[in-house]
């Protein structure tokens, strides 16, 4: 019988403030807590024949260096930068050096915020987006990725 193959690993990546999310801002996240977004993501994955592991880091340096570690070990990668999304470059040449499909999530809407979050250093090495549908943002990533990344 055929052995089955170990199943594709994604790592999923909180940036700054996230670790609030259920206190934060409710009006524009929303009640749930990052703890549960972690639970249904590694929930989900497996039903989707993926691996799904989640860090969260306030540290830009920290974000970087987990990427680092994770080149040739990975999939792909969901990722919200948060507030690093709109200023780091850091995160953005981390992200080049994966060279494996990466989604950005966005909980709100950032292109009907303020127009300082309308720009996103990430957008254009990513290979998709998905703003402004609440949590549900990551999920739907993680079947994106799915089918991105094959079984
Ligand atoms: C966010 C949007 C960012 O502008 C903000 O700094 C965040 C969260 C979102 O998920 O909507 O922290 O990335």
């Amino acid at each position: 019988m055929a052995k089955a193959s170990a199943p594709k690993h994604i790592l999923v990546i909180h940036g700054p403030n996230l670790n609030m999310l259920g206190r934060r801002e409710p009006d524009t996240y929303g009640h749930t807590t990052l703890a549960d977004i972690d639970g249904e993501l590694k929930k989900l994955g497996p039903q989707l024949g993926l691996k799904v592991s989640t860090f969260q880091s306030n540290h830009e340096g920290a974000i970087v260096d987990t990427i680092q570690k994770a080149v040739g070990n990975l999939a792909g990668v969901i990722i919200n930068p948060a507030a690093y999304t709109h200023t780091s470059i850091a995160i953005r040449d981390a992200l080049i050096l994966l060279a494996v499909p990466i989604i950005e999530v966005h909980i709100s809407n950032i292109h009907r915020r303020e127009p300082f979050r309308h720009h996103s250093y990430m957008a254009d090495v990513a290979t998709g987006q998905i703003v402004g549908l609440g949590v549900n943002g990551y999920y739907l990533a993680l079947r994106a990725m799915a089918e991105l990344v094959g079984r």
